[in-house]
């Protein structure tokens, strides 16, 4: 998508200096800052620290630690290695796993002398499937859009809430749940978008730069302001994004996201969820019990980022000094409470049938 006029994706091979380069999203939306990823250290750091965050994303960045760990050595021993150590630095966003088993699972049969040139290529694929998934499910969100808006009055805006950044930074680009709301932007259907502030890391911040920079209508609020918008009339659709999908359809998301999906349930608001097929989790049927949910650390509920009036970036504490604070970073949405799923294949029932009817071959595989 386009910064000032200029595109960018999230990450870009750099093939001059030989490196993977991010927008480092810790700084965002304060300052733009661009760092190259050159070390494994790098990787992981760039995952757990969240400089590139979002299921898609990644997944895509750890193809590229893949890749960079078979130019180091590309032993089976190397290969096994690098999947470990890249697999624990987020547990909950299930992109990660299916990368590094699709980078293995194509590298083990190749002698080492053709895995690292392999390696790469393959995660300029993943990534560039990434955006061609994306793109497709804009198209199939963007009718779901078109429908609402028929139904207004003319010039009256169909009202979006996202929770989270679903956004292109969350993916290679596009976004998951933004790329329907920038496709229906671009094709002339008025729209506002509420954006949860999502706390505790803001990443609504992040949603909200990115609709601004492509002119997309947008109101930050906080995350409890869902249910009394809802009341009020004041939302047509709930579209989020998602870390890990069940095969029946259950939907883990940023904390926050059950509330309101609930709120919305209880207001007949209809909640999608936008989702490419790698975040589906086909061996996994029961999200509550079965998805492990990220506990992260308590500094980022016990203190902010933000931006001073004189342009400096710093943190402060809100909390009492010593102050306990919990951080589970996901939680889990029952597909009862899910209108459908926006998948690049279409959309679908948030069930197991659904799920299968428009990807019998991933759900027969998984059998
Ligand atoms: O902790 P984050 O910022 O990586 O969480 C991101 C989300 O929860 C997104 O909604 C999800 O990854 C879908 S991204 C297209």
């Amino acid at each position: 998508m386009k910064i000032d006029g200029t595109h960018y994706r999230s990450l870009w091979w750099n093939a001059e200096k030989d490196v993977l380069e991010i927008i480092d999203q810790r700084w965002l939306p304060h300052d733009f800052r661009v760092v190259p990823v050159a070390t494994m250290q790098d990787f992981a750091d760039a995952i757990y620290q969240m400089r590139v965050r979002g299921a898609p994303l990644i997944g895509a960045t750890a193809a590229y630690g893949m890749a960079l760990a078979m130019a180091e050595n590309s032993s089976d021993a190397n290969m096994d290695a690098a999947w470990t150590f890249l697999e624990k630095t987020r547990p909950t966003a299930i992109n990660l796993r299916w990368a590094l088993d699709r980078c293995r699972a194509a590298l083990r049969p190749l002698p080492e002398s053709d895995r690292a040139a392999a390696a790469l290529q393959l995660a300029h694929e993943i990534a560039d499937e990434d955006v061609e998934i994306n793109r497709r499910i804009g198209e199939h969100g963007l009718a779901l859009i078109r429908d609402i808006a028929a139904k207004k009055p003319a010039g009256e805006p169909v009202r979006l809430l996202t929770h989270c950044n679903a956004g292109w930074l969350a993916t290679v680009d596009w976004g998951t749940a933004t790329s329907p709301m920038y496709q229906a932007h671009d094709a002339g259907i008025a729209l506002h978008v509420w954006v949860d502030e999502t706390r505790p890391r803001n990443q609504g911040a992040l949603t909200s730069w990115e609709l601004g920079k492509h002119g997309v209508p947008h109101t930050y609020i906080t995350d409890n302001a869902g249910g009394h918008l809802m009341q009020h009339g004041m939302v047509d659709m709930v579209i989020t994004g998602t870390d890990r999908t069940t095969r029946r359809g259950d939907v883990c998301n940023k904390i926050g996201t059950y509330l309101k999906a609930l709120a919305a349930h209880d207001n007949g608001v209809p909640f999608y969820v936008a989702l490419p097929s790698p975040t589906i989790d086909w061996t996994v049927s029961g999200g509550v019990a079965e998805i492990p949910i990220e506990e992260r650390d308590a500094q980022e509920i016990t203190h902010i980022q933000g931006v001073t009036e004189a342009g400096e970036i710093g943190t402060v504490r809100v909390t009492p000094e010593g102050t306990p604070g919990g951080n589970p970073a996901f939680d889990v949405t029952p597909n009862r409470l899910v209108t459908g799923l926006i998948t690049e294949r279409g959309v679908c029932a948030a069930s197991e049938e659904g799920l299968a009817a428009l990807f019998p071959d991933f759900a027969q595989a998984a059998e």
